[in-house]
């Protein structure tokens, strides 16, 4: 049988190219290395507003003046407890679990638990982003068998993520760091996850679906899956002799057809702006660690032009977030799942806005199979 396609488009791999679906939210300029929030560029907000401002720009479409940034932030605090199927989930699961299969276990758990039904709306978005932190750090206390903490109302989402994680209030500075990379992560358009996160909105889903959609595909290590890599791949060169073996360790790595994990972007062909800030942040955050991953980043970008001649590829957002993320005291495996605790506020957007205007989203695919096949009964096969 054959398969006739609407409307043929070119076929491009991986939808390169390909503009999936309409937005008011951001805007990602890869030649000229600018990413925007409605409008304000990324450069302006970085490190000037909160994760609760960039959320509230994202959902609602302005930044807030101090009433409303107060009023988001008491509704964001009144959702920070864990319910008790995300409980129950997150205590039965081996604390050998990766925490993102722990994070979309325990979403999941609160969709069915029918905490978040029905059509999206704007208060099941706060309930899943005001949660994610507590379901993380409750995972991080639980495995390592301390007892769980209570969310702290006086302080904001960064801060009180990290209070969770580590046990004690952080430092205005590790607080400012922790806004700015939650600010910077928040959204980018129609990345991978965001775009799963559509589907499942387009078929009239619901929230807590779409967002545990997102975060599998989040996972990946081609996505947001590759900071805890950044950080397999500057501790594996360590091991094997620091900078003196560096060239030799990443060489061989592109010899083996690999890929250089921290490195590339679908859309950006020069400096992802949000790598520039992080660089900037790591540096002054953990100056150590700094020096060497920044001489890793000098080598490798070398051997990529070398191997890669004209493809013109950069550090991408998460090579410094590897650095920054570990300044703060998170473990390695906490890094994806914290990028998901700031791009749940996009994911959410998105999924408002999907609803908001809605039409299935629904490709199609090039048949590369036989046209014709003659059936033979299976008693005869
Ligand atoms: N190391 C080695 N080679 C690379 C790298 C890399 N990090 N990135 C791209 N390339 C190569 C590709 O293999 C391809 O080679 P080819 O032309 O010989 O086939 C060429 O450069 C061009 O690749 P692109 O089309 O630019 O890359 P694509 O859009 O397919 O993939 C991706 C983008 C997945 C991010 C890729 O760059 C990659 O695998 N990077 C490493 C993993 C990583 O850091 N992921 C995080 C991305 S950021 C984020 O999602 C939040």
């Amino acid at each position: 049988m054959t398969t006739t396609v609407n409307n043929p488009a070119p076929n491009s791999q991986g939808l390169a190219g390909i503009v999936a679906a309409t937005t008011a939210l951001s805007k990602v300029e890869g030649t000229l290395g600018r990413l925007i929030y409605r409008g304000y560029n990324i450069h302006d907000l970085a490190k000037r507003i909160t994760f609760e401002e960039a959320v509230h720009l994202l959902w609602v479409g302005h930044l807030p003046n101090q009433a409303e940034l107060t009023e988001l932030k008491a509704k964001l605090a009144a959702q920070r407890k864990l319910s008790p199927a995300a409980l129950s989930v997150l205590q039965a699961l081996p604390k050998t679990a990766e925490p993102m299969d722990v994070l979309r276990t325990a979403v999941s758990a609160d969709g069915a638990a029918g905490e978040i039904s029905g059509a999206p709306t704007l208060d099941q978005a706060i309930m899943v982003t005001a949660r994610i932190p507590l379901i993380l750090a409750a995972f991080a206390r639980l495995r390592n068998g301390q007892t769980l903490l209570e969310a702290r109302p006086d302080l904001g989402q960064a801060a009180n993520y990290l209070y969770l994680m580590n046990g004690q209030a952080p430092s205005e500075a590790q607080e400012r760091a922790l806004n700015s990379y939650l600010v910077m992560l928040a959204d980018h358009g129609m990345n991978a996850s965001t775009f799963a996160a559509r589907v499942v909105a387009s078929t009239q889903s619901d929230l807590a679906s779409s967002v545990v959609a997102a975060i599998g595909a989040l996972k990946g290590p081609l996505h947001g899956g590759a900071p805890s890599k950044v950080k397999d791949m500057l501790e594996e060169i360590q091991a094997a002799g620091g900078k003196e073996g560096a060239e030799k360790w990443l060489r061989n790595k592109l010899e083996n057809g690999e890929v250089l994990m921290g490195f590339g972007h679908r859309v950006y062909r020069t400096v992802d702006p949000r790598a520039e800030e992080l660089k900037g942040m790591a540096e002054l955050a953990s100056p150590r660690e700094f020096g060497f991953a920044s001489y890793i980043e000098e080598t490798a970008l070398k051997l990529l032009a070398e191997y890669k001649p004209g493809r013109k590829i950069y550090t991408n957002v998460e090579y410094y977030s590897a650095v920054l993320l570990g300044s703060l005291g998170l473990p390695g495996d906490f890094f994806t799942p914290t990028f998901a605790s700031s791009r749940v506020a996009g994911w959410t957007a998105h999924i408002l806005e999907q609803a908001a205007n809605n039409r299935i989203i629904r490709p199609e695919s090039d048949y590369t199979g036989p046209e014709s096949a003659t059936f033979v009964p299976l008693a005869r096969r």
